[in-house]
């Protein structure tokens, strides 16, 4: 069945966009849910919204970039539930790249110890609780139709997205034996407060932008993204580990 019932679930980037779908549908698939964002205003009323529609779920603030926060996000959420069963890492900052030759080396930076090491941070607490458990897990990591197809003018966001995949191949192939599934996500076009922005920033016309990026000529909304998120999180997944599964509308087919 397609359930997460009795499982303790963390979705980073949770307050808003793709990250907050997914915690809210682990919540009604009876996850209890711990609803990890940096940003506390809106961490704290995703995780409100859940528990005023009868779901369970907790706000802890984290910065995924910086290690020590990471690991008290696994020891709170161990006190918080009393375990770790399934984990999305999809926390991630907005592209705002330009050419190699023009890159910001601090904005490089930023991106990958965000989006990148961000994600190994994750995985290495939450495999340390799950190991530790000695039962089951599975894990999905976010990265992009940017980690399959480079984008123009992209290439920080292009690598770190490469990068995710990369971890979570090397990963799985660690951990398998040992129980823990480990998968990658690569939305499309969603459309979130990220998408929006790279919009407005670039002045894009979205119909268009919608048919140039979609075999189905329009957005996704966040919900489409996180029903992928809740089928590798639940057990109707079983042998899948290592895999890529693209939801773009078949833009990378
Ligand atoms: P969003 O910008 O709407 O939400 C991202 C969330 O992550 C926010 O709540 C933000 O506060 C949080 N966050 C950012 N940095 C953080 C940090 N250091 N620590 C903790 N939380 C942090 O993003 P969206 O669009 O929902 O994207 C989610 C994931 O999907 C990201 O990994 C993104 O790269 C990826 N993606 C998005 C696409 C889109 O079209 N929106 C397309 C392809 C991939």
């Amino acid at each position: 069945m397609l359930h997460l019932n009795d499982k303790v679930a963390i979705v980073t980037g949770a307050a808003m966009g793709m990250g907050k779908s997914t915690a809210e549908l682990f919540a009604k698939a009876g996850a209890k849910v711990i609803v990890a964002d940096y940003n506390v205003e809106q961490g704290q009323a995703a995780a409100d919204e859940i528990k005023a529609n009868g779901g369970e779920a907790t706000f802890i603030q984290v910065d995924v970039s910086i290690e020590e926060e990471v690991k008290n996000l696994v020891e709170k959420t161990v006190e918080t539930y009393g375990r770790l069963d399934v984990a999305v890492n999809n926390a991630a900052i907005t592209p705002d790249d330009k050419p190699i030759a023009e890159m910001d080396m601090d904005y490089y930076e930023r991106l990958m110890a965000v989006d990148l090491k961000g994600v190994m941070l994750c995985m290495k607490y939450e495999i340390k609780q799950m190991l530790a458990q000695g039962s089951p897990g599975s894990i999905v990591n976010t990265s992009s139709v940017s980690g399959l197809r480079p984008q123009p003018s992209n290439p920080a966001y292009v690598t770190a997205k490469h990068g995710v995949m990369g971890a979570t191949k090397s990963a799985a192939m660690d951990y398998s034996p040992q129980g823990i599934r480990i998968n990658t996500v690569c939305p499309g076009a969603i459309d979130t407060p990220m998408l929006q922005n790279a919009l407005l920033q670039f002045n894009l016309d979205p119909e268009e932008y919608a048919k140039k990026l979609s075999m189905l000529g329009r957005f996704a909304q966040s919900e489409e993204v996180a029903h992928a998120n809740l089928w590798l999180c639940s057990d109707l997944s079983s042998y899948v580990t290592g895999a890529t599964i693209a939801v773009d509308g078949g833009y990378t087919a």
